[in-house]
């Protein structure tokens, strides 16, 4: 067998992870959840959410892959718990599913570089009417090159691709936003625009606000699925777990905030401060952006172009970390060579994307695929997926990787581990706190998202109204 990959170091490695944890998440979903959920309240939980739920799970994921030098199937095999590697394949279902659609919204979004650029602002109003996302041939060649690039990176492997990308894309997607945030600022109304952001709004809190953002925070975080076990897998035993987790976290958080500081002043520029339209979930990017972008005029199809730009790079770190997660499992549990992993596992995903590539309008069926119990409206196939993959199985995931760690690994292996490279750990205040949320917190919590997401969505049961 060949040898396996490894980062070259540290900064690889935080680089890679904080690419795959930075994504379409941050800038396209979280503002808007912002929106709807009551300002810096939503932005408080969100930070709490992803320091005292979310952090102990991604120190988990990490500790299991660098002690197993695995895929997450092969890393509970490694262990010596057969029986639980189903976890690990349910991670790479998971992994094969969400990239499946999540390619697709990539294409949609990599697309509106073009047309911005051109100057086809009619862009959004064509995105509202759905003539956009049916147009199956411009779509399917985006999606097509998308799913071709991130193919290209994983194929070099660990060090030569997955991390020399990421040292590339993640700099310079930092710039980008932060030149965009300058840009916005000098907006008018821009203030009223922060305003709306980071005032609290205590009376939009609800349950299901709360739980939404539990869920962000997770699937923001790449979690539950083992990208960060096959990750951890690559990374030496002189890093310090505990460090880099918390580098990590931090440059999530830190982007999606920033990505939120770029938004709003954008959407109040638009409205002239009224903010109306934030309220529209999904569409804020896609419908809304656009028209703030023709008003800027000239200049619009500049920023546009990089706001977009920006996005797809985004997504880009994204899409690798999730393709790198069945390709890890091709080559360490079938002894297939990387490249042919590589490109049977991205052909295969591209074709399970094709419903979700038609579900914006082009076929009916997949357009309107399902109805919930106790729903109005049908569900498209795309939404769908990510109903199961992001909002479903990613919380099981973690909740039975938690109670693995726990409960069958048991938590002083899991400890020793992490002390590895980082000395001052066992009996730490940290440590105490990572045993405390794996055994009790984790798996309450993550288990009732899973309960309540199930209710919610499937079955049309709100416990919280
Ligand atoms: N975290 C990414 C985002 O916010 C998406 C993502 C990439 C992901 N890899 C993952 C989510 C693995 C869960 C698991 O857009």
């Amino acid at each position: 067998m060949a040898v396996r990959g490894q980062f070259s170091n540290r900064l690889g490695f935080i680089m890679a992870a904080a690419g795959s944890a930075v994504g379409l998440g941050n800038i396209w979903k979280f503002p808007f959840e912002v929106g709807q959920g009551g300002g810096a309240v939503f932005v408080a939980m969100y930070l709490l959410f992803c320091f005292v739920l979310c952090f102990p799970v991604m120190v988990t994921e990490i500790a299991i892959g660098r002690k197993t030098q695995r895929n997450p199937v092969g890393a509970f095999n490694a262990l010596g718990y057969k029986n639980w590697n189903f976890v690990g394949k349910l991670g790479i279902l998971s992994g094969i599913l969400i990239l499946s659609f999540y390619n697709v919204v990539a294409a949609w979004a990599f697309g509106y570089v073009f047309e911005l650029v051109l100057g086809n602002f009619a862009i959004g109003d064509a995105f509202a009417a759905g003539t956009y996302t049916s147009d199956i041939v411009k779509i399917g060649a985006y999606a097509i090159f998308f799913m071709v690039a991130t193919a290209f990176i994983v194929s070099k492997g660990v060090s030569k691709g997955i991390e020399k990308a990421t040292k590339i894309l993640m700099p310079t997607l930092i710039v980008i936003i932060l030149f965009l945030v300058i840009y916005s600022l000098t907006l008018d109304h821009a203030w009223e625009g922060l305003a709306f952001y980071l005032k609290p709004e205590f009376g939009e809190v609800n349950g299901k606000v709360v739980y939404g953002a539990l869920g962000q925070a997770f699937f923001s975080l790449s979690l539950g699925m083992g990208a960060l076990i096959t990750y951890g897998s690559y990374v030496s035993k002189d890093d310090n777990i505990i460090t880099s987790a918390t580098l990590i976290t931090l440059m999530d958080v830190g982007i999606a905030f920033i990505a939120g500081l770029m938004m709003f002043p954008f959407v109040a520029y638009l409205s002239g401060g009224t903010m109306e339209g934030v309220e529209g979930g999904a569409g804020l990017i896609f419908v809304t952006l656009p028209g703030v972008f023709e008003s800027l005029g000239a200049a619009g199809a500049v920023i546009g172009g990089i706001f977009f730009l920006l996005l797809s790079f985004a997504a880009l770190t994204s899409t690798v970390s999730l393709l790198e997660v069945p390709v890890a499992y091709v080559v360490d549990e079938k002894g297939v060579k990387r490249e042919r992993a590589v490109w049977l596992t991205a052909a295969v995903i591209f074709l399970i994307g094709i419903p979700s590539m038609l579900s914006g309008g082009y076929s009916e069926f997949f357009s309107k695929f399902i109805t919930y119990v106790g729903a109005e409206k049908a569900t498209d196939f795309l939404t769908f997926v990510s109903d199961t993959a992001s909002d479903t199985f990613l919380p099981l995931g973690g909740l039975l990787i938690t109670v693995f760690a726990a409960y069958v690994w048991k938590k002083n292996n899991l400890n020793e581990e992490i002390s590895i490279g980082a000395p001052n750990y066992i009996g730490s205040f940290v440590s105490k706190y990572i045993s405390f949320a794996i055994m009790y917190l984790c798996p309450a919590v993550l288990g009732l998202i899973f309960v309540l997401t199930v209710l919610g969505k499937f079955f049309g049961i709100q416990v919280f109204g």
